[in-house]
């Protein structure tokens, strides 16, 4: 079954057919405002959200199904002590796909591996947020044109920032990217997201030294609730500020990106630049989450519709080589990638 835990769970292409589809969602609302009828979607936040949940929640609107679910974790039985893995099978009877966001990294993972319905990571912890990832592509799209040959700054606190690090994975695999860090010490990009870029980043110690080089500013804020010392974080949090100065160094049809929300680290006087695409990108959110749930709920009839076709085969395979055919095994078939029924056992087209 299809899930999307990390944004490379999807091929370029498949990226490419999401956004398309978000593009002419965005252009024939209409035409999918029954796409989901029938169809529940369960929205369990462990980790307080404002945009990812609420997307979540009017995309599934849009698209004319129901939603379910919690965004406390008090207000549901993890708070007796049940496990993921248990609630996953549960709410695996309730709704046709879930949207999940929990401060334990990996947990969206280990619910994929209990579940009979597609599980959309919505953030987990500091590791990964390929929704919001899916967000900005859209809006890069939309704003800029392509994914390819583009310089990208990432400003703030890129040890913790999960969207950074999925920013990065899906950024990476365009042609002629490039990644300007710019961050304190402290809370710069892990050694495991490093390694990912390669040759493919420079590190720098000022935003005025990035500006001119960036086609992309993302900026992200100084993750408070992943410090064990507050004051550690006071000291770290205003490290870096976007400012209306220093958008006078930056190039004419760059744009600024911030997955949000902000603190400190733009100021609101930004706002009014054209270049600031941070709340058109909030409403590219819930376009792109409309695709990826139509998407992802079409895949899993699509594998539905497989997997009966498998169950309904009583089939002899005409491979002569075959064990199949000369030893009492159970008679099995899968369909491949191409939609072509095969022998389980030597992979005959059937
Ligand atoms: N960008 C983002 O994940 O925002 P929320 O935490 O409000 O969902």
């Amino acid at each position: 079954m299809r899930h999307l835990l990390d944004p490379t769970d999807l091929t370029v292409e498949e990226v490419e057919f999401i956004i398309n589809r978000a593009l002419d969602i965005i252009n024939n609302k209409d035409l999918y405002a029954h796409a989901c009828e029938g169809k529940k979607l369960a929205t369990l936040f462990y980790e307080p959200s404002t945009r990812t949940r609420l997307s979540f929640t009017a995309a599934m609107m849009e698209l004319g199904g129901n939603v379910l679910g919690f965004s406390d974790a008090r207000s549901s039985s993890v708070s007796k002590g049940e496990t993921v893995a248990d609630t996953i099978r549960v709410v695996s009877s309730f709704a046709d796909i879930v949207a999940m966001r929990t401060t334990k990294e990996g947990a969206p993972r280990v619910a994929s591996e209990y579940s009979r319905i597609p599980i959309i990571n919505a953030g987990d912890g500091g590791h990964s947020h390929p929704t919001q990832t899916m967000t900005d592509l859209l809006t890069i799209r939309r704003e800029i044109g392509r994914f390819d040959h583009l310089t990208i700054g990432l400003c703030g606190d890129l040890k913790y920032g999960r969207t950074v690090h999925s920013l990065i994975k899906a950024m990476n695999r365009y042609e002629g990217t490039h990644f300007v860090l710019i961050s304190p010490e402290e809370l710069r990009l892990p050694d495991y997201m490093k390694q990912e870029l390669g040759e493919n980043y420079i590190e720098v110690m000022t935003l005025e030294e990035a500006m001119p080089m960036v086609d992309v500013l993302y900026m992200t804020r100084v993750q408070q609730e992943r410090f064990a010392d507050q004051a550690e974080y006071e000291r770290l949090k205003d490290a870096f500020i976007l400012d209306e100065e220093k958008m006078t160094m930056a190039k004419k049809d760059m744009i600024v990106l911030h997955p949000l929300p902000r603190v400190n680290e733009i100021t609101v006087g930004v706002d009014k630049d054209p270049r600031a695409a941070y709340f058109r990108q909030v409403e590219n959110g819930k376009y792109v989450r409309m695709s990826l749930i139509y998407t992802l709920l079409q895949w899993r009839e699509e594998e539905k519709c497989a997997q009966h076709e498998v169950a309904l085969t009583d089939h002899l395979c005409q491979n002569d080589r075959c064990i199949s055919v000369t030893e009492p095994v159970e008679k099995k078939a899968y369909v491949d990638a191409e939609g072509v029924l095969r022998c389980h056992y030597c992979d005959h087209k059937l």
